[in-house]
């Protein structure tokens, strides 16, 4: 009954009001029931994050889809965790990303092409076989997990980060880690290793830019990869924001800079800043070093507390791709399964699948 009522509902348009795309999304939703899964990152806007069934950081979502029994998993997200929910669930499961340019500009800073000829060249000073440990973010596209696979390497979420550079070093003993310079910087720091021994990759340069020497000293090699939202975020707001507010709470993203997490209360992934948030005592003022759409979320939610939620930079500064998931083609996607069709499938060749699932798999093993 339900299904007839939405396959004979107008043509979705622009020109459809937000508050008939929001019934629609819902409508949709009901009559697929147990045969689809939401999952919604932190970072989506609100009129579609109401509707996920899952909400979560990367780690949270990855699990989330490597449990779900649901046909369809429509991931509101970006394009590398949409990925990751195709490699992570089973066959017969499809991962539907509502907009395919729903992209990450940070994983794009990696490639296949430029992590071989890094590793080529490394092994030119080292055995790379041997010596390093090659570590993607899971901000990175399929290829690269599975060149990960293939070389003894492994997955990190900002959760688990310093558990899978622990198991790193218990195999080799440098890391090579893509695409995030600052959270392979802000974890490794974290592990005690002196700054001079983290050296940054410039992929643009032969041998990363680095000497020779440089190379053999350094026991992590950080891709010269950033988060384009996270840079905006500087060590002047936080002293700012200190001096009118001498007992504010500082939390930060380990996506942002060195300085910034150094001079942070606390720092670690969306879920983290959410318990951190949650956790505090009634009345605390925090500023957060994350992505707009949860901070503002954040102050929504714990404002009945006294809490009050700044966010970081005077710019507003949102993930530009995260913000093209919108009501609209999460109604037309979930609509067209309703009618028996299939859109925005994610689907990962089926051997790069495999060896990514293996790094995949590392990671959860390892993972807290
Ligand atoms: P989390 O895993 O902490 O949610 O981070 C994902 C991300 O892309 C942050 O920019
Ligand atoms: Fe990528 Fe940064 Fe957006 Fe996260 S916030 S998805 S790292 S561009």
């Amino acid at each position: 009954m339900a299904t007839a009522s939405i396959i004979d509902v107008q043509p979705l348009t622009e020109s459809v009001g937000e508050q008939e795309i929001q019934e629609r999304i819902i409508a949709a939703k009901e009559a697929l029931g147990d045969r689809v899964m939401i999952l919604g990152h932190h970072y989506q806007r609100e009129e579609v994050f109401q509707h996920a069934d899952v909400a979560g950081d990367s780690l949270k979502l990855a699990r989330a889809a490597a449990d779900s029994k649901a046909e369809y998993i429509v991931f509101c997200g970006v394009h590398f965790m949409a990925e990751v929910a195709d490699i992570l669930s089973r066959p017969e499961q499809v991962a539907i990303l509502p907009d395919l340019s729903a992209g990450c500009s940070m994983a794009d800073m990696a490639n296949l092409a430029n992590v071989e000829r890094a590793w080529q060249e490394l092994n030119s000073v080292l055995d790379a076989e041997s010596d390093v440990t090659p570590v993607t973010y899971i901000n990175s596209a399929a290829d690269l997990k599975a060149f990960c696979a293939s070389h003894g390497g492994i997955v990190c979420t900002s959760t688990n980060a310093r558990h899978v550079l622990s198991w790193s070093f218990s195999k080799k003993e440098k890391i090579l880690f893509f695409p995030d310079q600052h959270l392979g910087r802000n974890t490794g720091y974290g592990m005690d290793i002196p700054l001079d021994e983290m050296v940054v990759w410039d992929f643009d340069q032969p041998m990363g830019g680095l000497s020779v020497e440089e190379i053999k000293k350094a026991k992590i090699i950080l891709w010269k990869g950033f988060c384009s939202v996270h840079q905006m975020f500087k060590p002047e707001h936080i002293d700012s924001f200190k001096q009118k507010h001498p007992d504010g709470v500082v939390v930060s993203h380990p996506e942002a800079s060195f300085e910034v997490c150094q001079k942070s209360d606390y720092v670690g992934s969306t879920e983290y800043i959410i318990r951190v948030i949650r956790d505090a005592e009634p009345n605390t003022r925090f500023l957060v070093g994350t992505e707009l759409n949860l901070v503002n979320r954040l102050h929504n939610q714990f404002k009945h507390q006294g809490k009050n939620v700044h966010f970081m930079s005077p710019m507003v500064c949102m993930c530009s791709t995260m913000f093209r998931i919108d009501p609209l083609q999460l109604c037309h996607v979930l609509e067209s399964l309703v009618a028996g069709s299939v859109l925005n499938q994610i689907k990962v060749d089926k051997r790069e699948a495999e060896l990514a699932c293996t790094a995949l798999q590392r990671m959860l093993d390892v993972s807290p």
